[in-house]
């Protein structure tokens, strides 16, 4: 297929390196000069970390990337011969309704438009005409390396367009889940929202801390999740016990307050992450380039682990 990516910040970047890696031909553009003129290196350090990790074959060479994808500096020249626009521009209704509106003035009837929207309904700032072949497939940061991919259409969107890019998705060895209707956050990082309002609970009240938390989710609630996720872990556990507990209420969730403010105090202090050296952990004199090339290594080398261990299946 012949792939249209807007936006190459980010997200888009790396789409753009996931479907040129998964056999489709990409163009890429974004309305900043200098995120667009990033993005090629960008590609080529991600394409590197997954060679040597064995995810793409020596092929993958940086001149092969560069002719998969072509930087382009207009919407109509990113449109040419488009089968799917995958949009992954800023995350705000008005731009993202004033490009669907550029798009729609320009593109043939038959495009497919994926958008990659965290949270945002998008299907209403979507012309009307374009709606049936409007969906969200909602990837994960780095896309190269988490495979997961939310697919979900409105009830215009036709059934065959969501099942043209689940295929898509599923044939470029991702996974791709298809949601019933659209909620924002989709299913993980709505699991993730509800424990990191739990993590925040235990920290601004005083039971734990970072390292704590942290140490408790890697040694005891990660390990098994790979292979059992949560709902295949509750038939492990046996669901009388689940029962039992929701009975007796003990278990009593955090209230949403919109803020925290152990969050709110690192913040004030310039302690914003990774890309600061600091955040709930100090991460030393490690650039941040170092820090997302140790973590992707290690993503790899547990990707590599679980495919070889494989999930639980149900019969
Ligand atoms: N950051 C994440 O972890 C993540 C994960 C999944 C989904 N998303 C979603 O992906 C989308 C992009 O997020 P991001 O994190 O890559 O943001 P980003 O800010 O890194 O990149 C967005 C890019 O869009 C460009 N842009 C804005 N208007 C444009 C237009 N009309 N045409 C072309 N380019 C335009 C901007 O210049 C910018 O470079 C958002 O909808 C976001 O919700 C983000």
């Amino acid at each position: 297929m012949k792939i249209a990516v807007f936006g190459a910040g980010l997200m888009g970047h790396a789409l753009a390196l996931v479907h040129a890696l998964g056999g489709h031909t990409v163009r890429l553009t974004d309305n900043n000069a200098e995120t667009l003129a990033r993005a090629p290196k960008l590609m080529a350090t991600a394409l590197a970390t997954l060679r040597e990790g064995g995810e793409a074959d020596a092929t993958w060479t940086d001149a092969r990337l560069a002719s998969t994808v072509t930087c382009c500096n207009t919407v109509a020249e990113t449109l040419q011969g488009a089968d799917l626009i995958v949009e992954a521009i800023i995350e705000r209704p008005d731009l993202k309704r004033a490009l669907y509106a550029e798009i729609d003035a320009l593109a043939p009837m038959h495009v497919i438009i994926a958008s990659n929207t965290s949270g945002l309904d998008i299907f209403p700032l979507m012309p009307e005409r374009r709606q049936p072949r409007t969906l969200i497939a909602h990837w994960y940061t780095p896309p190269y390396l988490v495979d997961l991919c939310d697919v979900v259409g409105s009830e215009k969107t036709d059934p065959a367009v969501i099942e043209t890019v689940r295929k898509l998705v599923a044939d470029m060895g991702k996974v791709p889940v298809v949601m019933k209707k659209f909620i924002p956050g989709y299913i993980a990082n709505r699991v993730q929202a509800a424990i990191g309002l739990e993590t925040d609970r235990l920290i601004n009240e005083g039971y734990a801390s970072p390292r704590d938390i942290d140490d408790a989710i890697i040694y005891g609630l990660a390990l098994r999740i790979p292979i059992l996720g949560h709902m295949a872990k509750a038939d492990f556990t046996g669901l009388p016990m689940i029962q039992n507990g929701m009975r007796s209420s003990t278990y009593q969730p955090a209230t949403p307050h919109g803020r925290s403010e152990a969050l709110d105090k690192l913040i004030a202090e310039g302690r914003t992450g990774v890309m600061s050296g600091k955040g709930y952990f100090d991460w030393g004199t490690r650039s941040p380039d170092e820090l997302f090339r140790e973590r992707d290594r290690k993503l790899l080398a547990l990707k590599r682990a679980l495919r070889d261990i494989g999930r639980m299946e149900e019969t």
